[in-house]
């Protein structure tokens, strides 16, 4: 029997825990899952509306450490971690993804020889401003399993000198969630309380220190995104830290007169149903690339690079950067019907990664 304290922390890890534990908890004999969750996400519609649409048990430890600097939320996570860790000595660790709390629980298990299963391992966008991409390569070489979505991650840690007999291709557990939900996500009302039913309309989240930290940056993707409202309504639920900064440039007025409809974020069943409805995503997310090449809606992702080239090779997504004018050229060529994307799911995203991670758990 192994037991797993498996790291939750932020939006983006919830969706990719909760099919592993369910698996888990299916093979009771074979595994024992605890949940930690260190709180760095602790809104309501960031964190708790998670666990409910997702069905994933309450944490059986939560660390609460909030927001704060990157190293103060790091450091926060090590030291609430450590004794947990000691107290239960698990068999192993499970962290997903590229968050701080990715890394913090990672960190602490390598200095304690604890073993430590990274699920998401491998993804590069070899920009090292982005501290999700710092998270990621430090992360990946103090891990003792890395469990990877496409065979282009493979490669990357292959070439940073990471032994093969550590990397495992297992698919995308985010995609093994959305194929469990997409049926239920029919039952949620959101499309309908947009008034967007048999309506063209496109998504939008935006969220990235990069796009929405810097006015001018940030004004001129919003230049873009005004333009292209005019075509269709662009329904944006807004992060808390892009919210702040609208207040803060003073953009709330232009928004307000423009078709870009700002709502609250929206939980992962309604989220869903959204975005599964829309003519077209835009989007600074890691994972609405992948949801939205495993449904085929066209995405247009505003930055530079993606730590996902899969979706790009084989999906739907279109890097277009954050340039004004190729944004609009992008997303007018997809409205035009004349933008020459097809798309093919990856292999392996094919809603099982779960019960490959923990066959992989078993093998080691
Ligand atoms: C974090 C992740 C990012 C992920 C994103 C998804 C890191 C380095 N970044 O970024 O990879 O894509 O989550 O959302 O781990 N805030 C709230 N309520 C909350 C959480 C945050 O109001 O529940 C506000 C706070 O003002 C906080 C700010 O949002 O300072 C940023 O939160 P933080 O967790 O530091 O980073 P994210 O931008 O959410």
């Amino acid at each position: 029997m192994l037991k797993i304290l498996n790291i939750v922390g932020a939006r983006p890890n919830f969706m990719k825990i909760a099919p592993i534990v369910r698996e888990m908890r299916r093979r009771d004999s074979e595994f024992l899952p605890l949940i930690v969750h260190t709180g760095q996400h602790y809104d309501e519609a960031m964190s708790d509306s998670f666990f409910v649409d997702l069905g994933i048990p309450a944490p059986d430890y939560h660390l609460e450490v909030g927001s704060h600097s990157h190293a103060v939320q790091t450091a926060k996570i090590m030291i609430a971690f450590e004794p947990i860790v000691l107290e239960e000595k698990p068999d192993w660790v499970l962290v997903v993804g590229d968050v701080n709390s990715t890394i913090a629980c990672a960190l602490v298990c390598a200095k304690l020889g604890i073993k430590v299963a990274h699920v998401e391992a491998g993804l590069r966008s070899r920009d090292r401003t982005m501290p999700e991409e710092i998270n990621r390569i430090l992360t990946d070489s103090i891990s003792d399993l890395l469990l990877t979505t496409s065979e282009d991650a493979d490669e990357n840690l292959k070439q940073e000198g990471i032994s093969n007999d550590k990397i495992k291709f297992v698919g995308n557990v985010m995609i093994d969630s959305l194929f469990y939900n997409l049926e239920k996500s029919k039952e949620s009302k959101a499309r309908e309380n947009l008034e967007l039913n048999d309506q063209d309309y496109a998504v939008l989240t935006l969220h990235r220190p990069s796009n929405v930290d810097e006015k001018g940056v940030f004004s001129e993707l919003l230049d873009a995104l005004v333009s292209i409202s005019e075509k269709l309504p662009v329904i944006f639920p807004v992060h808390p830290r892009t919210r702040a900064n609208i207040e803060k440039f003073g953009f709330a007025e232009r928004v307000a007169n423009s078709n870009i409809k700002l709502i609250e974020p929206l939980g992962y069943l309604d989220f869903m149903n959204l975005y599964s409805g829309a003519r077209l995503v835009l989007t600074d997310s890691g994972g609405l690339q992948e949801e939205t090449t495993a449904l085929g809606i066209p995405c247009l992702t505003l930055r530079e690079n993606t730590e996902r080239p899969i979706t790009i090779a084989l999906g739907t997504n279109i890097l277009v950067g954050t340039n004004p004018e190729k944004i609009k050229h992008a997303a007018f060529s997809v409205l035009n019907n004349s933008s020459t994307k097809t798309a093919k799911i990856p292999p392996l995203w094919d809603g099982r990664a779960a019960e490959r991670i923990c066959d992989a758990l078993l093998d080691v």
